[in-house]
């Protein structure tokens, strides 16, 4: 298992702009898909590659291709879907499986209602993302079903975490990798993250 900060200068000034308090939805929703985006390509940099024969405009030449187990993205509703079009724009042919889950009042912890999975989700990685990474009650709840589903290979993409988040999925899920833009200082009482971007739900589908 291992946490990737991932402090590339375009990740970094992006997310800066998603934190100004008066940014836009549209804007939001921008950056959302830039920094996805820029999360999948580092988070797709250790895909096995092989060797394969193709006729080219200059004669047979080897080529490079991406092999074995294909991607799904596994966005956790509502606002992972504000990173999905980041990730599909570098991996355009993964399949989507959603996830919902919805907090119990009585108990906190994520309860799913939702689960749409690819088929043979054992044949493929799961990229898991949801903009925040919060408690990590959803996160770990996801990977649970991910899991249980038969799913083996799962990478969690994420704009910002909090130490708490961070260390509830590495406490349960050792062997996973997490790759988010920034580790922030912590939760606050409402569970929302300091600095954070505040509710990137509402942020991303312009609600409030
Ligand atoms: N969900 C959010 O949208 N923001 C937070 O800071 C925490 C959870």
């Amino acid at each position: 298992m291992a946490v990737y900060e991932i402090k590339h200068p375009l990740v970094q000034h992006k997310l800066g702009l998603m934190r100004e308090a008066e940014i836009s939805t549209k804007r939001f929703r921008e950056l959302a898909t830039e920094v996805g985006c820029l999360l999948t390509y580092e988070a797709t940099k250790d895909l096995p590659l092989e060797t394969t024969a193709i006729e080219s405009w200059a004669g047979p030449i080897e080529v490079e291709q991406i092999q074995g187990k294909k991607v799904t993205v596994v966005p956790i509703l509502r606002a992972g879907l504000g990173m999905m079009d980041g990730v599909l724009q570098l991996v355009p042919s993964a399949k989507v499986s959603v996830v919902g889950l919805y907090r119990d009042e009585e108990t906190l912890e994520p309860v799913p209602y939702f689960e749409k999975l690819v088929g043979k989700i054992e044949d493929r990685i799961s990229l898991v993302i949801d903009p925040m990474l919060a408690t990590g009650g959803s996160m770990v709840a996801t990977i649970e079903m991910l899991k249980k589903a038969g799913c083996e290979e799962i990478k969690v993409l994420v704009l910002v975490a909090a130490p708490e988040g961070i260390k509830r999925v590495t406490d349960a899920y050792p062997e996973i990798d997490i790759y988010v833009a920034s580790v922030d200082r912590c939760l606050d009482e409402n569970g929302y993250i300091l600095p954070g971007l505040g509710d990137a739900g509402d942020k991303i589908f312009g609600t409030k």
